[in-house]
């Protein structure tokens, strides 16, 4: 198999995209259209005292939906807590899932979302294709810039007993709907942007020299590398510039779109050891 050759059948799969400066505003009606009545909101503490949780429950309650807001969970999210996540949503009486954060809350929503309507354990749908049942509808509002959680079709989440990240990659994970908001990367620490700015990149470039590439994750993959090399230092440097913010932001969308179609290479297969270890 040779990268880009067009003889082979290829798909490219993304979701709905609201972005830009105040998109997040849209979280509201994104959840109407869904037919969400109650949103079952999945976040963490980071994300909650910078306030975004609270913007997100305004715009929310604005259009008559109510919520349950949970975040009881960690960096590199665990199987046990993605049970109680599930747990909890089939007791709240929700019917729809709302992401706000970065790549760990946006990744369990998703592992929520499999258990919400499929059932079992999340070690039963590790590996590709193994969720049946339609899930529930999911909107997801972004906040590190980086992860691309928010438009792939992957959610990682750490088996905590064999100590492995596992994979669980299905096209029903992707989001019906995800909300990109460069404002939010404004509260982000330089740390943070840096690292999470890094990880794109490497998702840009992992996906380019995939031999699953095809002329459509190339022209995100390569648009990413460009705004990623123009606009980091500046975004780490300065966090109220808001033109290096919006380029991060699309560059992590760009990226995102690449790698769940083209998947990605060695760097981000070694996580799945170390960051299970
Ligand atoms: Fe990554």
């Amino acid at each position: 198999m040779q990268k880009g050759n067009l003889l082979n059948i290829s798909k490219f799969v993304a979701p709905e995209v609201i972005f830009g400066l105040g998109a997040m505003s849209q979280v509201g009606e994104s959840a109407v259209r869904l037919g969400i009545k109650r949103a079952f909101l999945v976040s963490d503490e980071g994300v909650i005292n910078a306030g975004w949780v609270e913007r997100a429950l305004i715009y929310l309650k604005e259009v008559g939906i109510s919520s349950h807001v949970w975040f009881e969970l960690t960096t590199n999210p665990k199987d046990f807590e993605v049970a109680k996540g599930a747990a909890q949503y089939l007791e709240s009486g929700c019917d729809g899932i709302i992401a706000v954060g970065g790549g760990s809350p946006i990744d369990v929503a998703k592992a929520i979302a499999i258990l919400a309507t499929n059932g079992g354990q999340i070690k039963d749908y590790e590996g590709v294709n193994k969720i049946i049942s339609p899930l529930p509808p999911m909107v997801i509002v972004t906040t590190t810039g980086g992860s691309g959680a928010e438009v792939s079709q992957f959610s990682m989440i750490v088996e905590k007993a064999r100590q492995v990240k596992m994979a669980i990659i299905s096209k029903s994970l992707i989001p019906d709907i995800a909300i990109v908001d460069p404002l939010i990367l404004q509260t982000k620490s330089a740390r943070l942007t840096a690292a999470t700015g890094v990880d794109a990149l490497s998702h840009a470039i992992e996906a380019y020299v995939s031999l699953a590439a095809t002329p459509l994750t190339d022209i995100h993959a390569l648009a990413a590398i460009r705004l990623i090399t123009e606009n980091l230092r500046e975004s780490v440097a300065c966090t109220t510039n808001l033109q290096a913010k919006a380029s991060m932001a699309m560059a992590s969308l760009q990226a995102g779109l690449a790698f769940s179609n083209a998947i990605l290479g060695a760097t981000h297969a070694m996580t799945h050891q170390v960051d299970g270890y």
